[in-house]
């Protein structure tokens, strides 16, 4: 009946712990990542930077300032500079509701560090960020992905850019892709965008405020996932799942677990 075609269909709705768990504890750290684990994330969301040495490391911004006591570009800091950097206390300071002295000094994590920390089979979401700042970011993360045997099966990588998408593709068309897509006004997607977005990758992840119940069963109709990013609140999971959408990022991963269980 509908009423279980509704229900088996919330039951599969990603829960993406954005940035780890990162509504209660300092993003892009292992720890925010185990805390997005614990609280039934399906995928550990992973957004890269590279150092001025070439390592890809677990951050947001192009700059050390915002997450770290660091100061400056990440590309002209080499790793063992970021690696002396507290990647906690900022939290703390910034959320005191949901501070914890086990959260100063925390270390930013290199992708290898993450991949050692999750294994093999975990889900990872890794986006490429400014990779126009980063030649040879997509290689390199490939490189990394085939090192540690990461499954393939279980990994999505995302971007806003869809040239770092193509070369991806490019460089091992066996990876899955989700192309990223920043809206200012409400949103609308064009045949012609739908039909180029799949020719590369098999998802696309719409800032959610933007989007409408019309948008999101387009994307679907045409055999795309649809992730919105980033849903903090309740009701918003719960419009967004009702509009048909296959997954969500949240920095609240347990709030969208309970959502999917209707609580
Ligand atoms: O990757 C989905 C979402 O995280 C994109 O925005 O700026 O948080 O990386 P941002
Ligand atoms: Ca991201």
């Amino acid at each position: 009946s509908s009423m279980v075609d509704a229900k088996e269909k919330h039951k599969d709705i990603l829960n993406v712990a954005h940035r780890g768990a990162s509504g209660y504890a300092p993003e892009h750290t292992i720890t925010s990542y185990k805390m997005g684990e614990r609280m039934h994330g399906d995928y550990i969301e992973v957004d890269l930077q590279m150092t001025k040495d070439g390592a890809l490391i677990a951050m947001h911004d192009e700059t050390l300032d915002r997450t770290t006591n660091g100061t400056g570009l990440v590309k002209d800091h080499t790793l063992e500079e970021i690696k002396e950097l507290d990647a906690g206390s900022w939290f703390n300071e910034q959320y005191p509701e949901h501070a914890k002295a086990k959260y100063e000094g925390l270390q930013v994590p290199t992708l290898k560090e993450v991949f050692e920390a999750f294994g093999k089979n975990a889900n990872y979401y890794i986006e490429t960020k400014s990779p126009e700042v980063y030649p040879g970011m997509e290689q390199k993360l490939l490189d990394e992905v085939n090192e540690y045997g990461i499954n393939k099966d279980k990994l999505l990588v995302q971007s806003f850019s869809s040239e770092s998408l193509l070369k991806m593709n490019k460089l091992d068309p066996t990876v899955n892709l989700v192309q990223l897509l920043e809206y200012t006004t409400p949103a609308k997607l064009s045949d012609a965008e739908v039909q180029s977005i799949k020719q590369y990758a098999m998802g696309i992840g719409p800032n959610s405020d933007m989007i409408d119940r019309e948008y999101v069963q387009k994307v679907v109709q045409n055999g795309l996932e649809i992730h919105p990013y980033t849903v903090n609140e309740k009701e918003e999971m719960q419009k967004l799942i009702d509009w048909g959408v296959t997954g969500i990022f949240t920095n609240f991963p347990d709030l969208l677990h309970e959502v999917k269980k209707g609580k």
